[in-house]
């Protein structure tokens, strides 16, 4: 058997001894070894930072887009914003289950990559039609799944693009079913497609006896959400305005601020927002990428505030479950995401 490193560490063309998501340059061209996948691929779904990112970079032109995407494989063997650091997921066939492997998979099987596309490696042919609200681009290519890596097979009751959608942010929604309970105040800030999956579960787990709090600084997106019964108050405020969203949430919470908080926005610098609206002891799950680690920590300490900060790991055990639940037992979520799937390429 031809076996190559379980967390992919043989494609690392540049650094040497650097692991796939570090490393600048991945193999894309060698075939897939005995405990690989290799997969064809149709999609690519951006995470939201970097898509937001790319578009705006390309004025809202699909051909510059579409060429900043092909450039940044081209040069990386995977996409990776060079920016931002981040990728998202992909869409594909299984076109080879390594015999090493022994998994329940099979050529021709529809599946979902539940790793990062900034370490799994990539080769582009084309790049197709790109829809801005779903953060998709379609492609042709060829992928490679480590022995390590994660995925979904796409489930047969659900749009693929739909699955592919909450499949990218499927931690977060993982991450409120294991810190939210009964009774509590939480707060989610932006009202994305991670956020919203966040306010299903939050809602689904607090009870009649809790609170969910939105802050969004689209009234449009937060509108939907209270409409779509997933939130009982809406703050609209630009989450980088800490003090205004601090002041909002104690409110709307008779002083008490939330127990536990979700940050699921797509642009930098609200980190301190969250902080100051989470009480004394409460915890705060940052999900954004665009957390920045000292300012979460040098903010939480200047203000005096002793909270509990975890990064939102993309993984945990069961998420794709849960986020595909959510789509499921939410009909009036599914018709909102659904609605996306037909808003091809609108402009910047
Ligand atoms: N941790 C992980 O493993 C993981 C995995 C996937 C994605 N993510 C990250 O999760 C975040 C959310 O992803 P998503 O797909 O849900 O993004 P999304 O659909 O673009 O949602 C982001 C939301 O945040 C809102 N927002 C942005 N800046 C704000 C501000 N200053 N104040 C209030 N609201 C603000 C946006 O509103 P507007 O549209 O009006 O700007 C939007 O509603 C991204 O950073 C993404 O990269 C993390």
């Amino acid at each position: 058997m031809r076996l190559g490193d379980r967390f992919g560490a043989h494609r690392v063309l540049e650094p040497k001894g650097a692991l796939p998501r570090a490393a600048l340059r991945l193999d894309n061209q060698t075939p897939p070894y005995d405990n690989e996948i290799g997969l064809r691929v149709h999609a690519l779904h951006i995470t939201s930072t970097s898509f937001t990112r790319l578009w705006q970079e390309a004025a809202g032109d699909r051909e510059r887009f579409a060429a900043a995407v092909m450039n940044i494989v081209g040069r990386q063997g995977k996409f990776q914003d060079p920016v931002t650091g981040s990728g998202g997921v992909l869409l594909a066939t299984v076109d080879f289950v390594g015999p090493a492997l022994g998994i329940d998979l099979l050529p021709g099987d529809p599946l979902v990559s539940m790793v990062s596309l900034a370490l799994t490696p990539l080769r582009l042919d084309s790049v197709g039609a790109v829809n801005l609200s779903l953060g998709q681009v379609e492609v042709e290519g060829y992928a490679i799944l480590f022995e390590s890596g994660l995925w979904a097979k796409l489930p047969d009751d659900l749009p693929a693009e739909l699955a592919l959608m909450a499949l990218d942010v499927a931690g977060a929604p993982a991450y409120t079913a294991r810190y939210v309970h009964a009774g509590q105040r939480v707060l989610v800030v932006g009202g994305g497609k991670a956020g919203l999956l966040c306010l299903h579960e939050a809602k689904k787990r607090v009870g009649v006896t809790g609170q969910v709090i939105l802050v969004e600084k689209d009234e449009t997106r937060g509108g939907t959400a209270l409409r779509l019964g997933l939130a009982d108050n809406l703050v609209i405020a630009d989450a980088s305005r800490g003090l205004e969203v601090m002041r909002e949430v104690e409110r709307v919470t008779d002083g008490k601020l939330a127990d536990v908080a979700f940050n699921c926005v797509s642009l930098p610098d609200t980190e301190m927002g969250t902080i100051l609206a989470t009480r004394d002891e409460g915890k705060i799950i940052f999900f954004s990428m665009s957390t920045d680690f000292s300012r979460a920590a040098l903010g939480a300490e200047g203000a005096g505030k002793p909270v509990e900060m975890i990064i939102g790991n993309g993984y945990l055990p069961g998420h794709a479950q849960i986020a595909l639940q959510a789509l499921r037992e939410n009909e009036a979520l599914r018709k909102h995401f659904t609605g996306f799937l037909s808003q091809s390429e609108p402009q910047a």
